[in-house]
């Protein structure tokens, strides 16, 4: 074994790799580098990043205005307690009221996008108080920590559950999943029951506080609802008193291609989180952002929360400086013309290989989801396979990828497409023609069927 390779060993011996039982982190792969969309190991190898590392370098790597922007700030104010200010707050909050929806305008900072969420937790169960409970689907990811964890509905709040890791007050609602739809009905004449069903549930459990959702699901599947989705459920919360909180963590900063996801349907909610894209991963941040309405309420009240990062200075250097990035690269055109590219390429991908149930997506947030029989829409793994021993297919695919010198995250059941924003054309097609080849080991394991794959986000056009 090599020098460096014993000490990546030691490294694994002495960490907690994350999501993982621990006999899987002996040894991780060493970064060395990285650079617009790719990546570099330790031996020099290219690998190009297809999923923005955990959907969140939406820059790319290295872009030189962010980092100069925190190494300007490390040098003059690297930190100061959130019970001052700096003008790195100013800066930031002045950039971020320049792109947030109308409406949202009082701010929390804190370093992820758990944290983000915790605090719309708290700020949603003092506001409604006594009411409390969250409701919150099943295909779902909002957190890391128990509270967070209790509203997620994706395999990880299973296990957090038997360690008892869990808050009480958590219901779950139905996913507006419409390629599995849970009522077995068919958009457009389904009457949007996933969302119609909520107002029943808010009705019938009494004490609902408030539901937080992905406005296109994230890591779960990228499930885009349909059209009239956001506005019903707008308008059901709105009749029964419950606060929206739209958890745009992954959606936001035009993954999806508007600023916010929650964008495309013109609706505000009541409470927006974000983290991950706001700084393009430059810094950790974390920022709950609420109405006037709310943040009224806490002039009188205490606002329970804080941490010592809270309003960290480097954190919040780096947001003015994405913010013009963004604003940037938006109005250059690029992610707006690769984006329609990507989605062509993808469909194509879905004509050639009869392991793609379901394309699905908008912007540069897509996903493949994978079956062994089209017809049947049976899955290859579920679930509950996620953390057992069963080999993922998914993972299967996306090992070869990344021996091919691509990074593709897979979940269970679905292949996570989600480039950075400057990702070109001829770089997609990169990433296609790996993809194209990795692919066809989930092929081999396909029932061939004569039924074409799916295209479950295209509403209005079948
Ligand atoms: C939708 C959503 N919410 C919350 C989180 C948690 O963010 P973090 O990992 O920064 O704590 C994630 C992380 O992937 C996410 O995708």
């Amino acid at each position: 074994m090599s020098k460096v390779d014993q000490r990546i060993s030691d490294l694994a011996r002495h960490t907690y790799g994350t999501w993982r039982r621990q006999e899987l982190w002996k040894h991780p792969l060493l970064i060395e580098d990285a650079e617009g969309v790719y990546m570099f190991d330790a031996s020099g190898k290219r690998y190009m990043d297809f999923s923005s590392q955990l959907i969140c370098s939406n820059l790319g790597h290295k872009n030189g205005t962010v980092m100069e922007a925190i190494a300007k700030q490390a040098s003059k104010l690297p930190y100061v307690s959130p019970g001052f200010t700096t003008q790195a707050a100013i800066d930031a909050v002045e950039a971020l009221r320049t792109v947030m929806p109308e409406g949202l305008e009082m701010f929390f900072f804190s370093t992820s996008g758990t944290e983000a969420n915790e605090a719309a937790l708290k700020m949603v169960r003092q506001y409604k108080a006594p009411s409390y409970k969250i409701l919150s689907r099943y295909r779902s990811y909002h957190g890391a920590t128990a509270s967070s964890l209790t509203f997620t509905g994706d395999p990880r709040r299973i296990l957090a559950e038997q360690a008892r890791c869990t808050i009480d007050g958590v219901r779950f609602a139905p996913d507006a999943y419409c390629y599995r739809c849970p009522f077995n009905l068919k958009h457009p004449d389904c009457g949007i029951q996933c969302a119609r069903y909520v107002d029943y549930m808010i009705r019938e459990e009494g004490n609902v506080a408030g539901i937080i959702v992905e406005p296109v699901v994230g890591t779960n599947g990228r499930i885009v609802p349909p059209p009239e989705y956001f506005p019903l459920l707008r308008k059901i919360c709105d009749q029964n008193g419950v606060l929206l909180i739209v958890d745009e963590v992954m959606t936001g900063w035009y993954r999806t291609g508007k600023a916010f996801a929650v964008e495309h349907w013109n609706v505000t909610p009541d409470i927006l989180t974000m983290a991950k894209g706001c700084t393009a991963a430059y810094a950790p941040a974390g920022v709950t952002v609420t109405t006037n309405e709310i943040a009224n309420f806490f002039e009188g009240e205490t606002f329970d929360h804080g941490h010592t990062y809270a309003y960290h200075p480097l954190v919040l250097s780096a947001i003015p400086a994405a913010v013009a990035e963004y604003k940037k690269l938006m109005d250059s055109g690029l992610p707006q013309r690769v984006s329609d590219h990507l989605k062509n390429r993808l469909y194509k991908l879905g004509e050639e290989h009869p392991c793609i149930g379901d394309v699905r997506g908008m912007g540069h947030f897509w996903a493949l989801e994978l079956v062994k029989n089209r017809e049947t829409k049976e899955p290859f793994n579920v679930k509950a396979d996620k953390f057992s021993r069963v080999d993922l297919v998914t993972n299967k695919v996306a090992t070869d990828a990344m021996s091919q010198g691509l990074y593709v995250l897979a979940w269970y059941d679905n292949l996570i497409i989600a480039p950075p924003l400057i990702i070109s054309e001829a770089e997609v097609d990169e990433a296609i023609q790996i993809l194209d080849k990795s692919l066809t080991i989930a092929d081999e394991e396909t029932v061939k069927t004569s039924v074409p794959f799916s295209r479950s986000s295209e509403f209005g056009t079948s």
